[in-house]
């Protein structure tokens, strides 16, 4: 099914009308985030995304997104410390971390251990503007330190604490290889938090809002968030993004593989997206961030293979609107990061949950239980039978 022709399937006996997965459904009104498809514009609070990425950290960006506002100087330096002040985790979340199976993904660990702080922060005071405030600040503070801390116990090796003196950023890439890293990489490191930040109604923000609507607590509203982002039609392209660079191998097979893959009506990993019909400005601003790596630390030949692929689908799959999206050089980026291909996954939770808490704010705001109806396409009314009577139908 075509983009211009997706189904809607009209229910004769009450008139309601379904459109799978609600495309073009609106499903609630929000004032976060502003996506420009046709122009290829992005903006959250009002607030070009470039402007933000060239100006803003992803902390300042996070109160934006959270509170509504850019911060002043004093309110950024007391959310700053305040973040930096609950980093750490607590000894028993980490321990429980230590029994999970080393082999786990990475996405399944921080749903649970995200799952967990509901526990250790058991008060729940949603309509308390304090309770709202450290909950957002714990979880801005410790998703990072538990991705990070998953990454060390499943090699065997004992979580680093977060350290002080580095910046939000700084001490994630820190936590996660152990070494203090160059200023360049953690700058690009929280330039790609400010774009994986928020992008409106999406699934993993769906599912915040939904939760979010029963008025459980924060940790539970982001437990669900991240389990619905650890699923391949969501989170995870840019994994597959490498696979294929990978598979094509040299720029000079990139037109080849291109032609082989829509003769066979496959996918292309990284192209592609429901709101956009042009290049998806996250991705012309993550193609700086990985041309800026590769000049400071050298070349990577998968670069440019991604190019001549672009190239070619210029003209193969642009009159269809389909171009580059984020994920298409976010990989790329991470690779020089040195950050692990299944830990892509959850760096893009350490930046959309500030998207999540800001849907979790709005919600609250003006929340009415996500309650919709359904089609009912079952059996008409049948007579109940007695166990003994019963014989095997054809479908079981
Ligand atoms: N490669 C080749 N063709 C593509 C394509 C891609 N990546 N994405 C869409 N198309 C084509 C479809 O084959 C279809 O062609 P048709 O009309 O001739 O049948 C048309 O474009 C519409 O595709 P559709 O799947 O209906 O678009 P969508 O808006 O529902 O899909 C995505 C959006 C993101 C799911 C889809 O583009 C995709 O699967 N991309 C690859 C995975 C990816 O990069 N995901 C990360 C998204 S951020």
């Amino acid at each position: 099914m075509s983009r211009s022709e997706s189904a809607e399937i009209r229910h004769a006996r009450t008139g309601l009308v379904f459109r799978p997965g609600l495309e073009g459904v609106p499903a609630t009104q929000s004032s976060i985030c502003d996506i420009d498809g046709h122009e290829g514009k992005l903006s959250y609070r009002g607030y070009a995304l470039d402007d933000l990425a060239a100006h803003c950290s992803f902390l300042e960006t996070t109160y934006l997104l959270i509170w509504g506002e850019l911060p002043t100087p004093q309110q950024l330096r007391d959310f700053e410390h305040e973040v930096q002040m609950h980093r750490r985790v607590s000894f028993r979340v980490r321990d429980m971390m230590k029994c999970f199976p080393s082999d786990g993904h990475p996405m399944d660990a921080l749903q649970s251990s995200a799952a967990s702080l509901g526990l250790f922060y058991s008060r729940r005071a949603i309509d308390d503007p304090q309770y709202i405030y450290d909950a957002v600040v714990r979880l801005i503070a410790k998703i990072p330190t538990m991705v990070a801390a998953f990454q060390l116990i499943r090699k065997g090796q004992d979580p680093i604490q977060p350290r002080d003196d580095l910046a939000y950023s700084a001490n994630f890439l820190y936590m996660l290889t152990e070494r203090e890293p160059d200023p360049l990489a953690s700058r690009v490191f929280d330039r790609c938090l400010i774009l994986h930040a928020e992008h409106s109604l999406n699934a993993s923000t769906f599912s915040a809002r939904v939760t979010a609507s029963t008025l459980t607590d924060p940790y539970a509203v982001v437990a669900s968030a991240v389990g619905t982002l650890a699923g391949p039609l969501h989170g995870g392209a840019n994994e597959d993004v490498l696979a294929m660079l990978d598979e094509i191998g040299t720029a000079d097979r990139a037109a080849d593989y291109l032609d082989a893959a829509m003769a066979s009506k496959r996918k292309v990993m990284g192209f592609g997206h429901r709101e956009y019909r042009v290049k998806d400005p996250r991705a012309v601003i993550l193609q700086t961030l990985a041309e800026e790596l590769f000049a400071r630390f050298g070349h990577d030949e998968m670069y440019d293979v991604a190019r001549a692929l672009e190239v070619a689908a210029e003209s193969r799959l642009g009159p269809k609107g389909i171009y580059p999206n984020v994920d298409f050089y976010s990989g790329l980026v991470y690779r020089k990061l040195a950050i692990p291909r299944d830990l892509f996954t959850p760096v893009f939770a350490i930046a959309r949950v500030a998207g999540w808490l800001a849907h979790w704010r709005e919600q609250l705001g003006a929340n009415r239980i996500f309650r919709p109806s359904q089609i009912y396409t079952g059996s008409s009314m049948r007579q109940w039978s007695p166990l003994e009577d019963r014989l095997p139908s054809a479908s079981t």
